[in-house]
């Protein structure tokens, strides 16, 4: 018999799910997890077996890594992605995508429905999950849309789109403006317990901003877009999870207001969860001076206010989820300008690193920042990932929290170079990330091993 098992030794390994945290050794069997022990556990019982197959004239390949100094823990869960295949291919692919999610740590993304034609059928669900089997790297839920074409007027085929394998609904990229539509759509998901994903934007109150509304927008010249308009639609689809039982999650929140309505709906016990993007708690409306279209985003970038009460929300556990709203565009369209350029950030190679600021300035711990990037938006999604229990899929994130890079956008994996933080030192990476047991190195250059 010959099998292939991985030993990682001597990391720091958190996993929440769990309740673990200490330094020890995790075992990789068959591309599942075998068995996690402390410190120098089990390396007896691997001599052991080791021994034992040599006598029965069996082979069994033990690869070791050596965690000494890393963190190791769940693959992360991004439950806001695009991949923008199929119709955006010239964006990114969901090759492409996925070997992005790989070198940001992440292992399983959950793709929008805003690509061409719209994911709100299952034969576009069966090809995206179809593609990611025979061309991706890592786990691929697809987001099914809510309405037809995603323009807000029809409910799409949830039922089917669920059996194809959708694991959640959402509109993304623009909001459900009808309420009764967004009613329905909410009712619709008790029958699978999935959530609706808002994008919670008024587009009466947007009406054509580009940029966050206040003293800037009025100097640079650029259309405002308010936070009202956000909040608006955040405390509408409160009163209709309310309404209608059914689970809400409000997708990229930005802004103050939004985070004290998701915290007082969850004091009213309404079913309602959130998440924010690592732009929203690292910069500020400040980027987009000098009219850099790589700070266009949808919502915009906000207020210093703003960047606290995120940190705030993340803190007290109002949001708990960290997504990238990974939004890749081709160079051509974000060279436009300002007024005309496509929003997104291209945000799977930068998260963690962003987002281990959180845990360096003391707003989170780092196990809690493991929550809010795998375990959270796993339950959320009621997948069976961020955990290293015994049996589940081997995805696993190494990360080096001392290692320095500096971001340049032309070394991503990533189709999309579209990123403000272009030349930030960043500190903590991940340096190996093993995906149903298979190893995927990510060395300097941006360059992986074998895949
Ligand atoms: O900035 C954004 N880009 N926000 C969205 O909601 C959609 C996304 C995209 O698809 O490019």
């Amino acid at each position: 018999m010959m099998g292939t098992s991985i030993l990682v030794k001597n990391g720091r390994i958190i996993d929440p799910s769990q309740g673990i945290d200490y330094v020890g050794d995790l075992l990789v069997e068959d591309g599942k997890v075998a068995k996690i022990e402390r410190k120098n556990g089990h390396t007896e019982e691997r001599k052991g077996r080791k021994a034992e197959a040599r006598k029965n004239g069996s082979e069994e390949e033990i690869q070791e890594i050596d965690a000494k100094g890393m963190l190791v823990f769940p693959g992360l869960v991004d439950m806001h992605t695009h991949l923008r295949e199929p119709g955006f291919e010239h964006k990114e692919t969901i090759k492409t995508g996925t070997l992005a999610a790989l070198h940001g740590g992440f292992t399983s993304v959950c793709p929008m429905p805003n690509t061409n034609p719209v994911n709100d059928n299952p034969t576009v669900t069966a090809f995206i999950i179809k593609r990611s089997i025979d061309e991706g790297f890592c786990h691929v839920y697809p987001v099914g849309a809510i309405t037809k074409g995603q323009k807000g007027e029809e409910l799409a085929e949830m039922g089917l789109m669920f059996e194809a394998g959708c694991i959640a609904f959402s509109d993304d990229g623009r909001p459900v403006m009808s309420s009764i539509i967004m009613r329905r759509a909410l009712e619709y998901s008790k029958i699978f317990s999935v959530p609706i994903i808002s994008h919670t934007e008024d587009l009466t109150l947007t009406d054509g901003g580009v940029m966050n509304e206040g003293r800037l927008s009025t100097t640079l010249g650029l259309r405002g877009l308010p936070s009202a308009a956000e909040e608006v639609m955040v405390a509408r689809d409160i009163i209709l999870s309310e309404l209608t039982g059914g689970r809400l999650h409000i997708a990229h929140v930005s802004t103050e207001g939004s985070v004290r309505l998701v915290r007082q709906a969850k004091e009213r016990g309404i079913q309602v969860t959130a998440e924010t993007c690592p732009h929203y708690f690292s910069i500020t409306e400040a980027a987009v001076r000098g009219y850099d279209t790589n700070a266009k985003v949808n919502p915009p970038l906000r207020t210093e206010r703003d960047v606290k009460a995120i940190k705030e929300g993340l803190r007290d556990g109002t949001i708990e989820v960290i997504a990238t709203d990974h939004a890749p565009h081709h160079l051509d369209e974000k060279l436009q300008e300002f007024d005309r350029a496509p929003s997104g950030i291209s945000g799977l190679e930068t998260a963690l690193s962003l987002s281990l600021k959180l845990v360096e300035e003391g707003t989170l711990s780092m196990s809690q920042l493991i929550e809010k990037m795998a375990v959270n938006p796993a339950s959320i999604l009621n997948i069976n990932k961020g955990t290293l229990k015994t049996g589940a899929d081997a995805d696993i994130v190494l990360v080096d929290v001392n290692k320095e890079l500096k971001v340049e956008a032309k070394k991503f994996a990533s189709l999309g170079r579209n990123t403000p933080f272009e030349g930030w030192t960043l500190k903590g990476m991940p340096v190996m990330t093993i995906c149903r047991g298979k190893i995927h190195e990510i060395v300097e250059d941006g360059e992986t091993g074998n895949r």
